[in-house]
């Protein structure tokens, strides 16, 4: 019986990279999600492509290729995030999404702006780990049958025959048999309610989470790891099921198939060079110094913190050190109350490409309701159809919501695209609060019934504020 030990396995953990898609390809996989927004799409989309572009120069040239960073700018509730969302499962790299206005200057209390990168890091870590569990999954799979087997017919069964001249070969071979015929079973699902005893490592190491919680990270220091040689991993033996051990014996294989060293380096590698991290409400921290005691004064300390980190440093973590270099940013943020110009002169230069993100149109909102794949009505009908509702819309449903939504934004504050949740939300709450109990199960929903439910507090101005 084969059982795979971690040397065999060489390089077949796959490099990570971005994926190979065209700029186009990439903005059309973007508008299935995203309504819209051409510019913004586009510009990330060349962004996203100049990585791979660089990855295949001579490294005397790729070194001095920075990445160009991307400042998009557009009112809340236009999509930025959405885009950064979407690009997030799109792109194959490294992607952390985070909020400038979450960091404080190195010296105050709270989050300095490297944590960002360690949390990068463990991020291309964890991804680097993942393709290297899926890649030896067939091997650990085989080495758990093989375990789980040892366990069903434990080896003394199985000595040696070569020397007992009293049993005939048939007798001789009745172990393996045994063997094969529970193998057979075992793959066919058979045995999955049997119990059977396994050890596995104890991964609930609950006590030290909890000295090693929030804030001691930001340290740059892993208690989890110190406190985890002092304490090494404990081993429990337990009675499960089969289907159930199989689980855990999988990760525990995986676990020691796979190389820790040579994954922390090519996650290492990845991050560095296709890593991206996306800075939202990069206007929260736009504003200069303005006279003492006003919270501005953090403001540009966080900025000039971050400086460093979007021009090329290198930044300490758990895993070794990181260099910033050519990890790309992308930055969002309304602007409205500040101006991209607000930023300290450095930081502008820092973000070369701009893009502003158009509010949306009347056409927009209709497409948004009904266009990308899970969109807000396909969520409700979704929710409904659980109860055996079948919810539809018609066109003039849709235009009427449509228009209310341009409407409502114009009179009262503009919110983009997040004044469809509130409408959509009051204009199917009896829907969703009978649910089940109604009793016709086919809902079609008109502009009739749009006005009906909607329309009384469209038109009152003290309601709108406080309701939609
Ligand atoms: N262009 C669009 N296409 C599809 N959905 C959109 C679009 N714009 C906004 N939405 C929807 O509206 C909601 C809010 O959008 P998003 O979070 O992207 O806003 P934002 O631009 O980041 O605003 P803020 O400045 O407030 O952060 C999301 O649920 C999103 O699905
Ligand atoms: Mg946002």
């Amino acid at each position: 019986m084969p059982i795979y030990l971690s040397g065999e396995i060489k390089e077949t953990v796959p490099k990570l990279k971005l994926d190979n898609l065209t700029p186009r390809q990439i903005v059309a996989e973007l508008d299935k999600y995203v309504v819209g927004q051409a510019n913004a799409k586009r510009a990330v989309a060349v962004a996203l492509r100049n990585r791979i572009r660089r990855q295949k120069l001579p490294p005397e040239i790729a070194q001095d290729v920075l990445p160009k960073n991307i400042l998009m700018i557009g009112s809340t509730g236009v999509g930025k995030t959405e885009i950064a969302r979407r690009l997030a499962r799109l792109a194959n790299s490294p992607f952390i999404k985070i909020e400038a206005s979450k960091f404080t200057e190195v010296g105050y209390v709270g989050r300095d702006v490297e944590s960002m990168i360690r949390e990068l890091t463990d991020v291309a870590v964890d991804m680097t780990k993942q393709a290297a569990y899926e890649e030896i999954r067939e091997r650990a799979e085989q080495n758990v049958e093989e375990k789980i087997l040892d366990i069903l017919l434990p080896s003394s069964n199985n000595y040696s025959f070569d020397n007992d001249n009293s049993l005939d070969l048939e007798e001789k071979l009745q172990p393996n048999r045994t063997r094969e015929k529970l193998r057979e079973q075992l793959r066919r699902g058979e045995l999955e309610d049997r119990l059977i005893e396994i050890e596995t490592q104890d991964r609930s190491n609950t006590m030290i989470d909890f000295v090693g919680g929030q804030g001691m990270e930001e340290m740059g220091v892993n208690l989890r790891d110190m406190m985890g040689n002092l304490f090494p991993t404990k081993t429990v033996r337990r009675k499960i099921k089969i289907a159930e051990a199989k689980t855990y014996m999988l990760r525990d294989e995986q676990e020691n198939l796979i190389d820790m060293e040579q994954i922390t380096r090519q996650a290492i590698e990845s991050l560095e060079n296709s890593g991206i991290i996306f800075l939202d409400e990069m206007d929260k921290i736009a504003g200069r110094e303005s006279g003492s005691g006003s919270p501005d004064v953090s403001r540009e300390g966080v900025q000039r913190d971050l400086l460093p980190i979007v021009e090329g440093t290198n930044v300490n973590t758990r895993y070794g050190m990181v260099n910033t270099e050519h990890i790309l940013f992308i930055a969002a943020g309304a602007f409205h109350v500040s101006k991209p110009s607000d930023l300290i002169p450095e930081m502008q230069g820092r973000f070369p490409i701009r893009v502003e993100l158009e509010s949306l149109t009347l056409e927009d909102f209709k497409r948004i309701l009904i266009q990308p794949k899970n969109s807000l009505i396909k969520q409700y009908q979704a929710l409904l159809k659980t109860e055996e509702i079948i919810l539809e819309f018609t066109e003039d449903a849709i235009t009427t919501l449509a228009e209310m939504t341009v409407s409502i934004n114009n009179n009262t504050e503009d919110i983009g695209a997040r004044r469809l949740h509130t409408l959509l939300e009051k204009l199917l709450e009896e829907i969703s609060f009978l649910g089940s109990e109604l009793e016709n199960k086919n809902q079609i929903l008109d502009s009739e019934y749009v006005k009906d439910k909607l329309e009384e507090l469209v038109k009152d101005q003290n309601l709108r504020q406080y309701v939609l």
